[in-house]
C-alpha cells in the first residue's frame, strides 16, 4: 500500500529561491526536527547519499528510493540534504517495518513500533518541504504499485538475505530510468556480496567496500 500521510505539506514550492529562505530554514531545523544523529540506527553511507542528491539536476524531478529505512536515520540524513539542496527530490521511503531476521533486530523493544517512530522521524521534514512517499512492504510490492523505468535513483539497504537482495536488484534495474543509480550498502554480508557480484558485477565499491553503486546504461 503506497501511502501519503503528509499530503497537506506541498511545501516544496515554497522552496524555491534557495538562499532567500535558508535563514529562515535553518532557523527553524535547529528546533524542530529530530537530528539524524540522535536516531537509532545503522547509518555511514552519507558519502553516497551526498553524492546521488548532488546527481540531481535543479531544472527536473529526481526519484529516489529508499530501501530499508528503520527508525529514519539515513532518511532523516537524506531528508536534511534534499531540503537543503532547493532540488525537487522526491524521497520513496520502502520499509516492512518489521524489522530483519537478524539478532539486533530482534532484540529491539521498539520493533512494533517501528513505524510510529519513522513517521515521528520524518514529520518536521515533510513540513520543512520534504515529499515523502512511504510504502510499507518489500521492493517488489512497491514496484506493482509503480510505473516501471520511473526512477532516478535506488538505495537498497533491506534484507540481507541472499535471495531478498537478489530479488531487491532484479526490481531496482525495472523500476530505474536508464542513467539512474542503483546502489546499496552492506557488502561485507555474505548474502549482499554474492548477489550483488551474480547482478551487478561491475558495481563500483567504496566507504570501507561497505558500499556499492552503479550507473544503469
Ligand atoms: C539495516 S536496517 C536499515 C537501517 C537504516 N537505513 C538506518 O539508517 O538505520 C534494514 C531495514 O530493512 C527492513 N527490511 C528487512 N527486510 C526487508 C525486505 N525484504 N523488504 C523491505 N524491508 C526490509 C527492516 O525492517 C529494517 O528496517
Amino acid at each position: 500500500m503506497l501511502i501519503h500521510p503528509f499530503e497537506e505539506s506541498g511545501a516544496s514550492s515554497n522552496l524555491a529561491p534557495y538562499t532567500k529562505i535558508q535563514d529562515h530554514l535553518n532557523s527553524k531545523l535547529n528546533t524542530d526536527v529530530t537530528h539524524y544523529s540522535k536516531i537509532q540506527g545503522w547509518f555511514e553511507a552519507h558519502d553516497l547519499y551526498d553524492f546521488l542528491v548532488d546527481q540531481a539536476p535543479y531544472n527536473q524531478t529526481f526519484r529516489f528510493i529508499e530501501l530499508g529505512c528503520w527508525k529514519g536515520k539515513s532518511t532523516a540524513y537524506l531528508a536534511q540534504k534534499i531540503v537543503n539542496s532547493g532540488k525537487n527530490i522526491e524521497l520513496f521511503a520502502v520499509d516492512t517495518f518489521r524489522g530483519s531476521d537478524e539478532a539486533a533486530h530482534h532484540k529491539e523493544p521498539e520493533l512494533h513500533r517501528l513505524f510510529d517512530i519513522f513517521t515521528t522521524n520524518m514529520n518536521e521534514w515533510v513540513r520543512q518541504g520534504l515529499k515523502l512517499t512511504i510504502h510499507t512492504g518489500t521492493l517488489a510490492s512497491f514496484a506493482n504499485a509503480v510505473k516501471p523505468a520511473h526512477f532516478d535513483a535506488v538505495f537498497l539497504d533491506g534484507s540481507h538475505d541472499y535471495i531478498d537482495v537478489k530479488q531487491d536488484i532484479q526490481v531496482a534495474k525495472r523500476l530505474l530510468k536508464s542513467g539512474g543509480w542503483i546502489c546499496g550498502d552492506d557488502l561485507p554480508w555474505e548474502g549482499v556480496a554474492r548477489a550483488v557480484e551474480e547482478l551487478v558485477p561491475d558495481a563500483e565499491t567504496g566507504g570501507g567496500k561497505w558500499r556499492w553503486w552503479r550507473k544503469k546504461i
